[in-house]
């Protein structure tokens, strides 16, 4: 399986920022990426279209950072994972904690938001993770799993969806969920993703989130079931997210 290094850019970049960005990326990620190594930059959806000519034709693939469920209609702001596709996404992230708490997003919206970027030819890259309260009583698996239970696609071609564990408590704080409790709850992952949708082991990836870094990728692409990161800050600074593409190398 594929390592997968995914920068979720969220609400900063103007075309100049954003150009300057995914050049040194590209520069760096052009030598990288391999078959090994997929690299993908989820942009603001204002600069989709321009991130997707950048690296058209490299080994840099790009993403969308939501999208609504349905394929179009009367949703005033929303975009629909066809737009996505047109603008030259690959991929789309679904069900961030920030839009599951910011814009009290169900996980049964998830889902469909899920299903409709499947049905588009996206892969959604679904979030799931626990808040601290649920982790300090002791619930971050039964969270998971209600998340992944009812937010995972059940229709389209499934396999194609990439899982994002990222605890809540460790997105944007500096705080890292430590090794041992990422290996614990990649292994559950894995076990539900067989028991509950039949996929085979690896089958499907699993990225870690949360305050990934140059200093601590390389040990978290060491935990076992750990198929990727989903980077928020440190993606927006271009020698950085390169040090942890590089990471992924060794
Ligand atoms: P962070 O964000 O790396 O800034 O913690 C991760 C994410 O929100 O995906």
């Amino acid at each position: 399986m594929k390592t997968y290094i995914i920068g979720n850019w969220k609400m900063h970049g103007v075309r100049t920022s954003a150009r300057a960005l995914a050049s040194t990326v590209l520069d760096a990620a052009g030598r990288l990426a391999s078959q090994k190594t997929e690299v993908i930059l989820c942009p603001p959806a204002t600069l989709l279209s321009l991130i997707a000519d950048l690296t058209y034709n490299t080994p840099v693939r790009c993403g969308g950072q939501d999208c609504h469920a349905e394929a179009e209609g009367a949703y005033t702001g929303e975009i629909s994972a066809a737009m996505l596709r047109d603008a030259g996404a690959t991929y789309v992230i679904v069900g961030h904690s920030e839009r599951r708490a910011g814009h009290s997003e169900s996980s049964r919206e998830v889902n469909r938001k899920a299903e409709a970027a499947l049905a588009a030819g996206l892969r959604p890259v679904l979030c799931v993770g626990e808040s601290l309260a649920e982790r300090k009583a002791g619930r971050a698996m039964d969270t998971v799993r209600r998340q992944l239970r009812e937010s995972m696609p059940r229709q389209g071609d499934t396999k194609r969806v990439i899982v994002a564990y990222e605890p809540v408590w460790a997105i944007g704080t500096g705080q890292v969920a430590n090794a041992s409790d990422i290996a614990e709850m990649h292994a559950h992952i894995a076990t539900l993703l067989k028991s509950e949708f039949g996929f085979a082991e690896t089958e499907v990836a699993v990225l870690y989130g949360g305050s990934v870094k140059p200093a601590n990728a390389a040990e978290i692409l060491r935990c076992p079931g750990v198929h990727g990161v989903l980077v928020g800050s440190a993606s927006l600074n271009a020698e950085e997210f390169v040090a942890i593409i590089n990471a992924a190398q060794s």
